[in-house]
């Protein structure tokens, strides 16, 4: 039995009928995912209704499908909540619509102007507004929290009282597919995983422009009293043993509260401005400093971008070409001015 097959209970009543990915080897088409990526989307089952939590990419809709029929009659389920609308969670619902013509979207009304203008239909719907919006499902609740710019301005969470659960799509998620069978993470060897280095890419790649947006959703989940035992995103591991340590992570990344490290990045056409900076590397070194290089000629950008997630100094070296900055440092420059890596301390050596 594999997740290619099977949905997955997290707790009673509540189930993962998401997807795995292996095919998409750019994520947003720019970041390098050679290990996959997870869609997660969940049925919550409660005593008179059903819902089922965001969606998935189109490509993977039949077996999005054929995982929500194993755990509930698809043409009943009440509501379908879209708490993002970028296509990875979103494509597959034109599709699901036709099959649970029931179904009342609830989602922000930016979302809902989104949704009509991506898929040119106009579902029957509930807009949240504020962060008191509830619907009942008889035992279970499902209350919606505007946690803006998590990742796109539409976004929304979605809390679990009974279950202490958030569904907090793309934030505080994490790349690489799902290994078989498990999606908790005590299911999960964390270690073999990797689970903290893949979720540092992923904010690194995705996130890391939206950091204060991250800040400002923790501080409003405290200012709730929002108690937090499970954090279920849209990609990656479910968070059932360290939710509040995958918080205060998240926290720290988009605070920035460094380690003492200097990320070294650089492109060197015949190997001189290479020389030069592996000097630089051995001094620092010596002094006791911790260093991770990366040229640019071999290495991935997204790789030199996660290690700068927890360092304070950058040095970045360039030979230069036909008069101008090497292209592939050009380019990454241009890559910390979009994701808003702008609070380090930085050297520019252009040779
Ligand atoms: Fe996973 Fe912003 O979409």
């Amino acid at each position: 039995m594999t997740n290619n097959q099977s949905s997955l209970p997290l707790s009673t009543n509540i189930f993962w009928v998401g997807v795995n990915d292996n095919e998409l080897y750019l994520f947003e088409g720019l970041w390098d995912i050679p290990e996959g990526v997870s869609y997660n989307s969940y049925i919550v089952k409660g005593s008179e209704k059903t819902a089922l939590i965001d969606s998935v990419h189109q490509r993977k809709a039949q077996e999005h499908f054929q995982k929500i029929s194993q755990v509930t009659d698809i043409s009943k389920i009440d509501y379908l909540i879209i708490n993002h609308m970028e296509p990875d969670h979103t494509s597959a619902i034109p599709e699901f619509l036709k099959l649970a013509p029931n179904a009342k979207v609830i989602y922000t009304p930016i979302a809902q102007s989104i949704f009509k203008k991506f898929y040119k239909i106009d579902p029957p719907a509930i807009l949240t507004r504020g962060d008191d919006m509830a619907i009942s499902l008889g035992d279970k609740t499902l209350r919606f929290i505007q946690t803006p710019w998590l990742h796109w301005p539409e976004t929304m969470s979605t809390y679990l009282p009974e279950d202490k659960t958030l569904f907090c799509c793309d934030a505080f998620g994490a790349f690489n597919k799902l290994p078989e069978d498990a999606i908790l993470e005590s299911d999960i060897d964390m270690n073999k995983q990797d689970v903290c280095a893949c979720s540092r890419k992923y904010f690194a790649s995705v996130f890391n422009g939206q950091k204060e947006w991250v800040t400002k959703a923790i501080d409003k989940i405290d200012k709730l009293g929002i108690e937090i035992n499970v954090l279920a995103p849209s990609h990656g591991p479910v968070f059932n043993r360290t939710a509040k340590e995958m918080l205060s992570t998240w926290a720290d990344w988009s605070k920035g509260s460094y380690k003492k490290t200097v990320v070294v990045v650089y492109g060197s056409m015949y190997g001189m401005t290479a020389q030069c900076l592996n000097a630089i590397t051995k001094g620092v070194t010596e002094a006791g400093g911790k260093i991770q290089s990366f040229n640019l000629s071999e290495a991935k950008a997204v790789d030199a971008l996660t290690a700068l997630v927890e360092a304070p100094a950058l040095i970045i070296g360039s030979s230069t070409y036909e008069h101008e900055v090497f292209p592939k440092v050009a380019d990454f420059v241009n890559l910390l001015r979009v994701k808003k890596y702008s609070d380090r301390c930085v050297s520019v050596l252009v040779l």
